[in-house]
């Protein structure tokens, strides 16, 4: 990958280390029946409705061989109404037993794709947000749905088509031995080696098909991530910079996916060809076979042969497109299993307990903390805040205030030091616990698709319609919520109404407000906001700071007047700590900050 912006946007992860197909299929295998559960019973079924049918389509050829037999004996014998009869009796049955096998197995790989998918969900969900970063978000979806259904399509088809296409072959040939083994032994000649070329060349696409795959990844990856991108692409006239990576990278799919069509279509073909040699045989021998020969053969075992030698090649077509399922589902099932089996980083601790005092001082003690091994974020930060302060947290940008802010939640652990709460460490306690006693405001307001009711209730799904509106009023939001005609009820985001930076913000305090929690971590967003918007996010601020611990990142003055107590950060360190007036005066690095920044943010 280059190291363009393009580049850096487009880049995935790849499948690590590839293993060999065959281990890879075994593996799969292995897992999908795991995962199949007790719908195991379902493909138990699917295949036995399976082999019935396969049973019945043996028969009707031998039904024509009798029929073909009582018209050598002059017809009168035989009762052809009741043929017939039986013959579309046969075929009814089949009819069925297709159905019944097909739903079957359709209804176990459906009810283990929505429990492979819950489960992909749910683990994706406990990890923690350094991995859940934008290069990732492309990916997993494809993992959580796409390859996910890949796996479906081969419970679906694969499992009792591969059965099949087995069987078939195998009992037609049989009743063709059965019947008459020397010209079974001719027609059947070209069988083996037609199995033999169509493993050959399957296994040998299996490795264009893994690129192929490889090669979509990359492009529906980098597709998602330039739409995703696509105001920035357009502000800089990237667009036709754009385009052509697009079509560079559609190119690289194109040709992997055409070459491997140019092996993967060539059992087809050499099945085709074979499906005839059979007949050829058959009809090569026909001098021998004529009466007295030294292979005799009956008329009505002959029709039999011809019958069967139609439908006894198309299995392997279906085989060959088989492999292909299979590899394409081997493939997906990697991945899907390789994200099932990456640990979430951030869990209980086996002996976590909730605390039996409840106790809401933060402290930080020696912090380090560093996303990027090279790269400190934060550097020895010692601070505490008392139960019921309001500390301040202000610094230029990129110093690290909501990495503090993010490690006190636990989205991440500390490197080195500890982060208590009420003196307990917080990677001793359960994390819901903990996440339950934190209400985080985020300095990126993240608001679902939904109503402001929905959003609002995340704080607290069990609240009340007078708390919700309490909270509201807290966070000097109801004003603007009641101006829309549909009131709480009113839709936000793409299907909604677009809220401004400083709405959005209002309607994240109100969230917290209903959570109610005893500590509060206020990030505040640096977007600009008038004076007047900003003197009711200040008000609200006041209102939700008073009774609780708070930690407030503060990027204007008007809300660092709210705290009781100032820490400066620069470069990952603690600098400075006191009220507005100790640091205002004289030389110190917050009066500097302020100097520099007239008043407003930083
Ligand atoms: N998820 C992440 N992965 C890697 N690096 C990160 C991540 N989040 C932040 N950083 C880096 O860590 C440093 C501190 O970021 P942080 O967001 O804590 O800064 P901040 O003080 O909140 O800045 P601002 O005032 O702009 O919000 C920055 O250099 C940033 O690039
Ligand atoms: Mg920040």
């Amino acid at each position: 990958m280059s190291n363009s912006i393009f580049g850096l946007i487009a880049s995935t992860p790849k499948i690590k280390k590839p293993k060999s197909i065959a281990s890879l299929q075994l593996m799969f295998i292995v897992r999908i029946w795991k995962a199949l559960g007790e719908d195991r019973r379902l493909i138990v079924w699917s295949v036995i409705f399976g082999l019935l049918f396969t049973g019945l389509g043996i028969v009707p050829p031998l039904l024509v061989r009798e029929m073909i037999h009582w018209l050598e004996d002059g017809g009168s014998a035989g009762n052809f109404a009741l043929l017939g009869l039986l013959v579309a009796g046969v075929y009814g049955l089949r009819g069925g037993m297709r159905y019944l096998y097909g739903l079957m197995s359709h209804i176990a790989a459906y009810r283990t794709l929505h429990r492979l998918m819950n489960s992909v969900y749910r683990h994706v969900q406990s990890f923690s947000p350094s991995y859940m970063n934008r290069q990732h978000s492309g990916n997993l979806v494809a993992r959580t749905i796409g390859d996910v259904e890949a796996i479906e399509d081969f419970i679906a088809h694969g499992i009792p088509e591969t059965m099949l296409a087995l069987v078939i072959p195998l009992t037609m040939s049989v009743v063709l031995f059965v019947l008459n083994w020397k010209l079974a032994l001719i027609a059947l000649l070209p069988l083996p080696i037609v199995a033999v070329a169509v493993y050959l060349m399957t296994t040998r696409v299996a490795n264009r098909w893994r690129s192929v795959r490889g090669r979509f990844a990359d492009l529906s990856a980098m597709i998602q991530d330039h739409l995703g991108g696509l105001p920035v692409i357009q502000s800089f006239t990237h667009e036709a910079e754009s385009a052509r990576r697009i079509q560079r990278e559609g190119q690289k799919y194109r040709d992997s996916i055409i070459q491997a069509n140019r092996w993967s279509l060539v059992p087809a073909g050499i099945i085709e060809a074979a499906s005839g040699a059979g007949l050829v045989l058959i009809l090569c021998s026909g001098g021998w076979m004529a009466a007295g020969g030294p292979l005799p053969v009956d008329v009505a075992d002959l029709v039999v042969f011809l019958m069967y030698l139609g439908q006894i090649f198309l299995p392997f077509l279906r085989l060959a497109n088989l492999m292909e399922n299979l590899q394409k589902a081997a493939a997906s099932a990697e991945r899907v299993f390789e994200l099932l089996d990456t640990p979430s980083t951030i869990v209980d601790r086996a002996d976590a307990v909730v605390p039996a005092e409840r106790r809401f001082d933060v402290e930080f003690d020696s912090v380090n903390f560093s996303y990027r091994r090279d790269l400190p974020v934060l550097r020895d930060v010692s601070f505490h805040v008392s139960e019921g302060e309001t500390v301040a947290l202000v610094g230029v940008t990129g110093v690290g205030k909501s990495t503090a802010c993010h490690l006190l939640v636990r989205f991440y652990d500390v490197e080195s030091g500890s982060i208590r709460l009420g003196s307990q460490d917080v990677r001793t306690l359960p994390l819901e616990y903990l996440r339950s006693q934190v209400a985080l405001v985020s300095q990126d307001v993240f608001l679902f698709q939904g109503t402001i009711r929905e959003n609002l209730l995340l704080g607290n799904l069990n609240a009340t319609n007078d708390e919700l509106r309490e909270a509201a009023q807290t966070a000097n939001a109801e004003k603007f919520i009641l101006s829309f005609p549909k009131g709480y009820d009113t839709l936000v985001g793409e299907r909604g109404v677009r809220l401004s930076g400083g709405q959005k913000q209002r309607i994240a305090i109100a969230r917290a407000m209903l959570k109610d929690a005893p500590v509060l971590v206020f990030d505040e967003a640096t977007s600009a906001i008038d004076a007047e918007t900003e003197s009711l996010i200040a008000e609200a601020v006041k209102r939700a700071t008073a009774g609780r611990t708070v930690l407030i990142v503060a990027h204007r003055l008007s809300t660092i007047m709210a705290a009781d107590r100032i820490l400066v950060f620069e470069e990952g360190r603690v600098v400075e700590s006191g009220t507005y007036e100790e640091l205002v005066a004289g030389n110190s690095h917050f009066a500097r900050l302020c100097r520099h920044q007239e008043n407003v943010m930083w």
